[in-house]
């Protein structure tokens, strides 16, 4: 298919801008539209080597100004009506949805809407249009030490990031079985790799571990997440939007479980090893009080991607961590740039010990 236009929405962010790169060198004929805010969380820098690519356009705006949504589909931006949507606008922090709930339910939830309606009311019955909804694992809620998320678990959100991601996904939902809206849901366990802002465990220790900082690590460490390659991630992502079937969930993950402390420990070792530093970072280790609500652990079966569609990751950990942390070391500027002047990080026993970002500019 040729002139296909894609509408990605949050592309400035981490998953976002990684997911741009891989879309436009896998298909060089499609049309890419970044629509983004550009909240704390979006940063045009991340797309500065397509900047000027044919098949790139770049409209800041919000995914809740229906104004906006309606000429987009209308083709008055100056592109075509979109035939895909990749939906990844959302505030995406669980921190700060305990802080305030807000934004979340206005981003994740309405802006989902307002996106839904537009399309629906514009995309024609008989083509082969497709909404893909980018959302998470932690829609499922927290497991003890064994078993899986699979498609079929229960939805049991607990933080309110979870619960509007959640609201986001029963709408895909509502308007598949109301309206036969032809719509896809993937649920991703955590990713990790380049341009993730470092309020997020895994950049948030590179970050402190560069600049000798403690390195907070909630509650016992204890807590388990499944990390995925933010890469593979966008691959599992165009291999639903090409061979998906419309109304279905798909999970995606690595098998690839750690508990908090060991990914602390190992981002000590292996940036200590890439700095030549003689003393361990490790004496950083700051144990603080837990997360509000603290998801003990979560672990995807993403047999059905493997099985269904043939995804599975490229990248091991051991290849991904070293890629990540080989980017940000790289990227020094980035990283000062993102963090200079945004935010400056305590920590604060009247937010129940949980770690506070103060942003100070591009404050919504
Ligand atoms: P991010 O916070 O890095 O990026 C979010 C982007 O959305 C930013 O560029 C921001 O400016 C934009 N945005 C926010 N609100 C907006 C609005 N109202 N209108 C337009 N743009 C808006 O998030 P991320 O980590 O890249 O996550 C992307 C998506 O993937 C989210 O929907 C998240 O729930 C989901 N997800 C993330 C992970 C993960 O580990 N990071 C895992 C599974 C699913
Ligand atoms: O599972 C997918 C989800 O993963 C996504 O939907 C979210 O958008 C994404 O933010 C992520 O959520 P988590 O809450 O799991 O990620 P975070 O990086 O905030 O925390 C990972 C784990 O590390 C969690 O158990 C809390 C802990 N943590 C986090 C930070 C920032 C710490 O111990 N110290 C910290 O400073």
């Amino acid at each position: 298919m040729t002139n296909v236009i894609v509408l990605v929405t949050g592309g400035a962010g981490f998953i976002g801008s990684n997911f741009i790169h891989y879309y436009l060198a896998a298909h060089p004929d499609h049309h890419v539209i970044n629509l983004d805010a550009l909240t704390y969380a979006g940063n045009l820098e991340n797309l500065k080597a397509i900047d000027s690519h044919p098949h790139y356009s770049f409209i800041k705006g919000d995914i809740t100004d229906r104004a906006l949504i309606a000429d987009i589909f209308a083709g008055k931006k100056g592109f075509g009506c979109p035939h895909y949507v990749i939906h990844f606008a959302a505030e995406s922090h669980v921190d700060r949805s305990i802080q305030d709930s807000s934004p979340f339910v206005i981003s994740n939830v309405l802006g989902t809407q307002v996106l839904l309606d537009a399309a629906k009311n514009t995309w024609p019955k008989t083509t082969q249009n497709r909404f893909l909804n980018v959302s998470t694992d932690e829609v499922y809620g927290s497991l003890e030490s064994t078993g899986y998320f699979t498609e079929q678990t229960p939805l049991s959100p607990n933080s309110p990031y979870s619960a509007s991601k959640t609201g986001s996904d029963l709408m895909v939902r509502a308007y598949f079985e109301t309206h036969q809206f032809p719509a896809i849901i993937t649920r991703c366990s955590n990713n990790y790799g380049p341009y993730q802002f470092p309020e997020k465990l895994i950049p948030l220790m590179i970050h402190n571990i560069l600049n000798e900082k403690p390195l907070p690590v909630y509650g016992q460490g204890a807590n388990v997440r499944d990390w995925l390659y933010v890469e593979d991630h966008c691959l599992a992502i165009d291999t639903v939007l090409q061979k998906g079937q419309l109304g279905q969930v798909y999970n995606i993950g690595g098998h690839n479980e750690w508990r908090n402390i060991d990914i602390v420990h190992l981002l000590c070792d292996l940036v200590d090893q890439k700095l030549e530093r003689k003393e361990s970072s490790k004496r950083l280790i700051t144990y603080v009080d837990d997360r509000k609500g603290h998801d003990l652990r979560y672990a995807i079966d993403a047999s059905k991607m493997q099985k269904e569609l043939g995804w599975s990751p490229q990248h091991t950990f051991e290849t991904g961590i070293s890629l990540t942390i080989d980017w940000y070391l790289s990227n020094l500027d980035w990283l000062a740039d993102v963090t200079s002047g945004v935010y400056e990080h305590y920590y604060d026993k009247t937010y129940g010990g949980s770690i506070v970002m103060k942003v100070a500019k591009n404050e919504c």
